[in-house]
Protein backbone atom coordinates (compact mmCIF):
# COMPACT_ATOMS: atom_id res chain seq x y z
CA UNK A 1 0.00 0.00 0.00
CA UNK A 2 1.15 3.20 -0.97
CA UNK A 3 1.71 6.80 1.31
CA UNK A 4 -1.17 9.55 1.47
CA UNK A 5 0.87 13.09 0.24
CA UNK A 6 -0.59 16.31 0.57
CA UNK A 7 0.39 19.39 -1.49
CA UNK A 8 0.02 22.79 0.16
CA UNK A 9 0.27 25.70 -1.87
CA UNK A 10 -0.80 23.36 -4.83
CA UNK A 11 -1.98 26.26 -6.78
CA UNK A 12 1.13 28.37 -6.40
CA UNK A 13 4.34 28.06 -8.95
CA UNK A 14 6.05 25.11 -7.00
CA UNK A 15 2.82 23.51 -6.12
CA UNK A 16 1.73 22.79 -9.45
CA UNK A 17 5.84 21.61 -10.50
CA UNK A 18 5.29 19.19 -6.93
CA UNK A 19 2.37 18.02 -8.20
CA UNK A 20 3.50 17.52 -11.87
CA UNK A 21 6.86 15.82 -10.21
CA UNK A 22 5.15 13.31 -8.10
CA UNK A 23 3.05 12.36 -11.30
CA UNK A 24 6.59 12.18 -13.35
CA UNK A 25 8.70 10.24 -10.91
CA UNK A 26 5.93 8.07 -10.57
CA UNK A 27 6.00 8.39 -6.07
CA UNK A 28 4.64 5.49 -4.38
CA UNK A 29 1.28 7.66 -3.06
CA UNK A 30 -2.52 6.28 -3.04
CA UNK A 31 -3.99 9.29 -2.59
CA UNK A 32 -2.07 12.81 -3.59
CA UNK A 33 -4.73 15.52 -1.83
CA UNK A 34 -3.96 19.87 -3.50
CA UNK A 35 -4.22 22.17 -0.46
CA UNK A 36 -4.40 26.28 -0.69
CA UNK A 37 -6.40 28.84 1.01
CA UNK A 38 -9.89 29.00 1.36
CA UNK A 39 -9.65 31.43 -2.08
CA UNK A 40 -9.13 28.45 -4.25
CA UNK A 41 -11.40 26.47 -2.63
CA UNK A 42 -13.50 24.10 -4.90
CA UNK A 43 -10.56 25.12 -8.36
CA UNK A 44 -8.89 22.44 -9.56
CA UNK A 45 -5.19 21.69 -10.94
CA UNK A 46 -3.86 19.13 -12.72
CA UNK A 47 -1.91 16.14 -11.42
CA UNK A 48 -0.96 14.40 -14.31
CA UNK A 49 -3.74 13.04 -16.31
CA UNK A 50 -6.01 13.77 -13.77
CA UNK A 51 -7.44 16.84 -12.29
CA UNK A 52 -7.53 17.40 -8.32
CA UNK A 53 -10.26 19.57 -6.82
CA UNK A 54 -8.48 22.22 -4.42
CA UNK A 55 -9.21 21.89 -0.35
CA UNK A 56 -8.86 24.33 2.15
CA UNK A 57 -5.60 23.92 4.54
CA UNK A 58 -7.11 25.72 6.94
CA UNK A 59 -9.51 22.83 8.47
CA UNK A 60 -7.90 20.00 6.39
CA UNK A 61 -7.33 16.77 9.39
CA UNK A 62 -3.91 15.49 8.20
CA UNK A 63 -4.14 12.49 10.57
CA UNK A 64 -4.07 9.61 7.91
CA UNK A 65 -1.58 11.47 5.28
CA UNK A 66 1.81 10.76 5.57
CA UNK A 67 3.66 14.04 3.59
CA UNK A 68 2.98 17.13 3.48
CA UNK A 69 4.78 18.57 0.79
CA UNK A 70 4.73 22.28 1.84
CA UNK A 71 4.67 25.47 -0.27
CA UNK A 72 2.40 28.35 0.93
CA UNK A 73 5.23 30.96 2.23
CA UNK A 74 6.79 31.13 5.71
CA UNK A 75 4.14 32.48 7.10
CA UNK A 76 1.52 29.58 6.60
CA UNK A 77 4.18 27.27 7.28
CA UNK A 78 4.90 28.83 10.78
CA UNK A 79 1.38 28.87 11.50
CA UNK A 80 0.60 25.29 10.21
CA UNK A 81 3.57 23.01 10.18
CA UNK A 82 3.92 22.05 13.60
CA UNK A 83 0.28 20.97 13.80
CA UNK A 84 0.57 18.85 10.90
CA UNK A 85 3.88 17.59 12.63
CA UNK A 86 2.45 17.02 15.63
CA UNK A 87 -0.69 14.80 13.66
CA UNK A 88 2.14 12.17 12.44
CA UNK A 89 2.60 13.78 8.92
CA UNK A 90 5.98 14.53 8.15
CA UNK A 91 6.16 18.17 6.68
CA UNK A 92 8.64 19.40 3.96
CA UNK A 93 8.54 22.67 4.09
CA UNK A 94 9.77 25.11 1.07
CA UNK A 95 9.79 27.98 3.03
CA UNK A 96 12.90 29.61 4.90
CA UNK A 97 10.70 29.61 8.27
CA UNK A 98 12.67 26.54 9.53
CA UNK A 99 16.13 26.25 7.62
CA UNK A 100 17.93 27.40 10.45
CA UNK A 101 16.50 25.34 13.02
CA UNK A 102 18.82 23.25 14.56
CA UNK A 103 16.12 20.80 15.26
CA UNK A 104 15.35 20.75 11.31
CA UNK A 105 17.75 19.04 8.75
CA UNK A 106 17.50 21.26 5.62
CA UNK A 107 18.18 18.29 2.86
CA UNK A 108 20.07 18.43 -0.61
CA UNK A 109 20.22 14.58 -1.38
CA UNK A 110 23.03 14.92 -3.21
CA UNK A 111 24.54 16.82 -0.62
CA UNK A 112 23.92 16.07 2.48
CA UNK A 113 21.53 12.93 2.80
CA UNK A 114 22.78 11.11 5.82
CA UNK A 115 21.50 14.45 7.69
CA UNK A 116 17.70 13.41 7.18
CA UNK A 117 17.79 11.01 10.50
CA UNK A 118 17.18 13.99 12.17
CA UNK A 119 13.54 14.79 11.35
CA UNK A 120 12.18 13.10 13.77
CA UNK A 121 12.97 15.91 16.48
CA UNK A 122 9.86 17.94 15.04
CA UNK A 123 8.99 15.99 11.82
CA UNK A 124 9.85 18.77 9.89
CA UNK A 125 12.37 18.71 7.01
CA UNK A 126 13.55 22.31 5.53
CA UNK A 127 13.88 21.98 1.51
CA UNK A 128 16.45 25.02 1.09
CA UNK A 129 16.17 28.54 -0.60
CA UNK A 130 16.34 27.68 -4.50
CA UNK A 131 19.52 29.68 -5.62
CA UNK A 132 21.65 27.72 -2.56
CA UNK A 133 20.22 24.55 -3.81
CA UNK A 134 21.84 24.15 -7.27
CA UNK A 135 25.00 26.04 -5.80
CA UNK A 136 25.17 22.97 -3.54
CA UNK A 137 24.80 20.44 -5.79
CA UNK A 138 28.11 21.58 -7.96
CA UNK A 139 29.92 22.80 -4.70
CA UNK A 140 29.95 19.29 -3.47
CA UNK A 141 31.88 17.21 -5.74
CA UNK A 142 34.78 19.90 -5.99
CA UNK A 143 34.33 20.48 -2.26
CA UNK A 144 35.30 16.76 -2.09
CA UNK A 145 38.31 16.67 -4.23
CA UNK A 146 40.08 19.62 -3.14
CA UNK A 147 38.23 21.23 -0.14
CA UNK A 148 36.96 24.65 -1.16
CA UNK A 149 37.92 28.02 1.45
CA UNK A 150 36.01 30.66 -0.37
CA UNK A 151 33.29 31.43 -2.28
CA UNK A 152 31.64 34.62 -4.65
CA UNK A 153 28.79 33.78 -5.79
CA UNK A 154 26.71 36.43 -8.05
CA UNK A 155 23.28 35.23 -9.17
CA UNK A 156 20.87 35.96 -12.14
CA UNK A 157 17.74 34.93 -10.58
CA UNK A 158 14.11 34.23 -12.62
CA UNK A 159 10.78 36.02 -11.65
CA UNK A 160 9.11 32.60 -10.47
CA UNK A 161 11.66 32.65 -7.58
CA UNK A 162 8.87 35.65 -6.65
CA UNK A 163 5.77 33.15 -7.02
CA UNK A 164 3.30 33.75 -9.40
CA UNK A 165 2.62 37.35 -9.29
CA UNK A 166 6.27 37.86 -9.91
CA UNK A 167 5.70 35.87 -13.36
CA UNK A 168 2.65 37.99 -14.12
CA UNK A 169 4.30 41.48 -13.39
CA UNK A 170 7.01 40.49 -16.06
CA UNK A 171 4.74 39.70 -18.24
CA UNK A 172 1.88 42.55 -17.77
CA UNK A 173 5.16 44.91 -18.06
CA UNK A 174 6.44 43.59 -21.34
CA UNK A 175 3.00 44.00 -22.88
CA UNK A 176 2.86 47.42 -21.48
CA UNK A 177 5.97 48.65 -23.01
CA UNK A 178 5.24 47.15 -26.47
CA UNK A 179 1.95 48.63 -26.21
CA UNK A 180 3.13 51.94 -24.51
CA UNK A 181 1.05 51.10 -21.54
CA UNK A 182 2.10 52.75 -18.25
CA UNK A 183 4.29 50.00 -16.41
CA UNK A 184 3.56 49.57 -13.18
CA UNK A 185 5.32 47.50 -10.56
CA UNK A 186 3.83 46.37 -7.32
CA UNK A 187 5.76 42.75 -6.87
CA UNK A 188 9.28 44.14 -7.24
CA UNK A 189 10.70 47.31 -6.23
CA UNK A 190 11.68 48.78 -9.60
CA UNK A 191 10.49 48.13 -12.91
CA UNK A 192 11.57 44.03 -13.73
CA UNK A 193 10.76 44.19 -17.14
CA UNK A 194 14.00 45.20 -19.48
CA UNK A 195 15.82 45.83 -16.68
CA UNK A 196 17.69 44.25 -13.56
CA UNK A 197 17.52 44.72 -9.82
CA UNK A 198 19.92 43.68 -6.90
CA UNK A 199 17.58 43.18 -4.38
CA UNK A 200 15.89 40.04 -3.56
CA UNK A 201 14.05 39.73 0.08
CA UNK A 202 15.06 42.18 2.81
CA UNK A 203 17.87 44.19 3.28
CA UNK A 204 19.74 43.37 7.11
CA UNK A 205 21.19 45.94 8.93
CA UNK A 206 25.00 44.49 7.41
CA UNK A 207 23.49 46.12 4.02
CA UNK A 208 22.94 42.13 2.89
CA UNK A 209 19.63 41.35 1.60
CA UNK A 210 18.57 38.37 2.86
CA UNK A 211 18.28 36.33 0.09
CA UNK A 212 22.54 36.74 0.04
CA UNK A 213 22.45 35.57 3.68
CA UNK A 214 20.44 32.47 2.91
CA UNK A 215 23.01 31.18 0.25
CA UNK A 216 25.61 31.42 2.94
CA UNK A 217 23.73 30.30 5.50
CA UNK A 218 22.72 27.25 3.96
CA UNK A 219 25.94 26.55 2.12
CA UNK A 220 27.60 26.12 5.58
CA UNK A 221 24.87 24.03 7.28
CA UNK A 222 24.75 21.57 4.63
CA UNK A 223 27.87 21.44 3.21
CA UNK A 224 30.98 23.27 5.51
CA UNK A 225 30.69 25.47 8.15
CA UNK A 226 34.36 26.35 7.77
CA UNK A 227 33.61 27.49 3.74
CA UNK A 228 33.40 31.53 3.45
CA UNK A 229 30.35 32.55 1.17
CA UNK A 230 29.96 36.01 -0.24
CA UNK A 231 26.49 36.40 -2.32
CA UNK A 232 25.09 39.47 -5.06
CA UNK A 233 21.32 38.03 -4.99
CA UNK A 234 19.71 39.65 -8.43
CA UNK A 235 16.28 39.48 -9.97
CA UNK A 236 16.87 39.14 -14.09
CA UNK A 237 13.78 39.25 -16.54
CA UNK A 238 13.78 35.66 -16.98
CA UNK A 239 10.46 33.61 -16.56
CA UNK A 240 11.83 30.41 -15.33
CA UNK A 241 15.65 29.33 -14.46
CA UNK A 242 18.56 30.24 -12.00
CA UNK A 243 21.84 31.66 -13.22
CA UNK A 244 24.75 31.63 -10.73
CA UNK A 245 28.04 33.15 -11.39
CA UNK A 246 30.55 31.34 -8.67
CA UNK A 247 34.15 31.98 -8.11
CA UNK A 248 35.62 29.17 -5.57
CA UNK A 249 39.21 29.45 -3.96
CA UNK A 250 39.89 26.22 -2.56
CA UNK A 251 42.80 24.93 -0.30
CA UNK A 252 44.41 22.29 -2.72
CA UNK A 253 45.27 21.96 -5.81
CA UNK A 254 42.12 21.54 -8.59
CA UNK A 255 42.45 22.04 -12.58
CA UNK A 256 39.78 23.34 -14.86
CA UNK A 257 39.86 19.47 -16.56
CA UNK A 258 39.31 17.66 -13.23
CA UNK A 259 36.71 20.24 -11.91
CA UNK A 260 34.90 19.07 -15.69
CA UNK A 261 35.40 15.31 -14.82
CA UNK A 262 34.41 15.79 -11.27
CA UNK A 263 31.35 17.50 -12.69
CA UNK A 264 30.47 15.14 -15.27
CA UNK A 265 30.46 11.84 -12.87
CA UNK A 266 28.37 13.99 -9.90
CA UNK A 267 24.49 13.40 -8.92
CA UNK A 268 22.46 15.42 -10.26
CA UNK A 269 25.07 17.93 -12.74
CA UNK A 270 25.22 17.59 -16.17
CA UNK A 271 28.21 19.74 -17.70
CA UNK A 272 27.78 21.45 -20.99
CA UNK A 273 30.77 23.36 -21.51
CA UNK A 274 32.25 23.73 -25.02
CA UNK A 275 34.12 27.20 -25.91
CA UNK A 276 32.65 27.84 -28.80
CA UNK A 277 29.31 29.64 -29.39
CA UNK A 278 26.46 28.26 -27.68
CA UNK A 279 28.61 25.75 -25.87
CA UNK A 280 26.98 26.79 -22.59
CA UNK A 281 23.64 26.80 -20.88
CA UNK A 282 21.10 29.71 -20.09
CA UNK A 283 18.19 29.84 -18.09
CA UNK A 284 15.57 29.84 -20.68
CA UNK A 285 16.76 25.89 -21.79
CA UNK A 286 16.95 24.67 -18.13
CA UNK A 287 13.45 25.39 -17.81
CA UNK A 288 11.06 21.61 -17.04
CA UNK A 289 15.01 19.80 -16.88
CA UNK A 290 15.83 18.40 -13.75
CA UNK A 291 19.83 18.67 -13.72
CA UNK A 292 21.99 21.02 -12.27
CA UNK A 293 23.87 22.16 -15.19
CA UNK A 294 27.62 23.59 -15.31
CA UNK A 295 28.95 25.83 -17.90
CA UNK A 296 32.14 27.80 -18.44
CA UNK A 297 34.41 26.21 -16.35
CA UNK A 298 37.49 28.02 -16.17
CA UNK A 299 41.13 28.93 -14.36
CA UNK A 300 40.99 32.04 -12.31
CA UNK A 301 44.36 33.36 -12.33
CA UNK A 302 44.15 35.96 -9.76
CA UNK A 303 44.12 33.29 -6.68
CA UNK A 304 46.40 30.22 -5.56
CA UNK A 305 43.89 27.75 -6.66
CA UNK A 306 40.82 29.15 -8.21
CA UNK A 307 38.02 28.22 -10.69
CA UNK A 308 35.26 30.14 -12.14
CA UNK A 309 32.15 28.16 -12.65
CA UNK A 310 28.44 29.52 -14.96
CA UNK A 311 25.25 27.03 -12.95
CA UNK A 312 21.89 26.68 -14.30
CA UNK A 313 19.10 25.02 -13.13
CA UNK A 314 15.59 25.68 -13.66
CA UNK A 315 14.32 26.86 -9.55
CA UNK A 316 11.11 25.73 -9.57
CA UNK A 317 12.52 22.36 -10.35
CA UNK A 318 15.89 21.36 -7.97
CA UNK A 319 15.49 24.66 -6.37
CA UNK A 320 12.00 23.90 -5.01
CA UNK A 321 9.85 21.08 -5.79
CA UNK A 322 12.22 18.32 -7.08
CA UNK A 323 14.35 18.80 -4.47
CA UNK A 324 10.95 17.95 -1.92
CA UNK A 325 10.28 15.30 -3.48
CA UNK A 326 13.66 13.55 -3.82
CA UNK A 327 13.78 14.15 0.18
CA UNK A 328 10.82 12.79 0.17
CA UNK A 329 12.04 9.45 -2.33
CA UNK A 330 14.94 9.56 0.47
CA UNK A 331 12.77 9.32 3.43
CA UNK A 332 11.11 6.37 1.73
CA UNK A 333 14.48 4.58 -0.22
CA UNK A 334 15.76 4.90 3.60
CA UNK A 335 12.64 3.45 5.51
CA UNK A 336 12.37 6.55 7.81
CA UNK A 337 8.65 6.32 6.86
CA UNK A 338 5.79 3.99 7.04
CA UNK A 339 2.59 4.16 5.14
CA UNK A 340 -0.41 5.16 7.87
CA UNK A 341 -2.33 3.02 5.98
CA UNK A 342 -0.44 0.34 6.29
CA UNK A 343 0.30 0.54 9.73
CA UNK A 344 -3.00 0.76 10.69
P1 LIG B 1 -3.97 30.53 -3.11
O1 LIG B 1 -3.78 30.37 -4.60
O2 LIG B 1 -5.25 29.95 -2.63
O3 LIG B 1 -3.67 31.92 -2.61
P2 LIG B 1 2.99 31.44 -5.16
O4 LIG B 1 4.23 31.42 -4.29
O5 LIG B 1 3.23 30.90 -6.52
O6 LIG B 1 2.34 32.79 -5.17
O7 LIG B 1 1.94 30.43 -4.43
C1 LIG B 1 1.60 30.51 -3.08
C2 LIG B 1 0.75 29.30 -2.70
O8 LIG B 1 0.48 29.38 -1.29
C3 LIG B 1 -0.61 29.30 -3.38
O9 LIG B 1 -1.01 27.96 -3.63
C4 LIG B 1 -1.50 29.93 -2.34
O10 LIG B 1 -2.85 29.55 -2.43
C5 LIG B 1 -0.92 29.33 -1.08
N1 LIG B 1 -1.30 30.13 0.09
C6 LIG B 1 -1.08 31.43 0.32
N2 LIG B 1 -1.63 31.81 1.52
C7 LIG B 1 -2.20 30.69 2.04
C8 LIG B 1 -2.92 30.42 3.25
N3 LIG B 1 -3.14 31.35 4.15
N4 LIG B 1 -3.37 29.14 3.43
C9 LIG B 1 -3.14 28.19 2.52
N5 LIG B 1 -2.47 28.38 1.37
C10 LIG B 1 -2.00 29.62 1.12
Amino acid sequence: MGFKIAVAGATGNVGREMLNILSERGFPADEVVALASARSHGTEVSFGDKTLKVKNLENYDFSDTDICLMSAGGAVSLKYSPKIAAQGCVVIDNSSAWRYDADVPLIVPEVNPDAITQFTKRNIIANPNCSTAQLVVALKPLHDFAKIKRVVVSTYQSVSGAGKDGMDELFNQTRAVFVADPVESKKFTKRIAFNVIPHIDSFMEDGYTKEEWKVLAETKKMLDPKIKVTCTAVRVPVFIGHSESVNIEFENEITADQARDILREAPGCLVIDKHENGGYMTPYESAGEDATYISRIREDATVENGLNIWVVSDNLRKGAALNAIQIAELLVARGLITAKKQAA
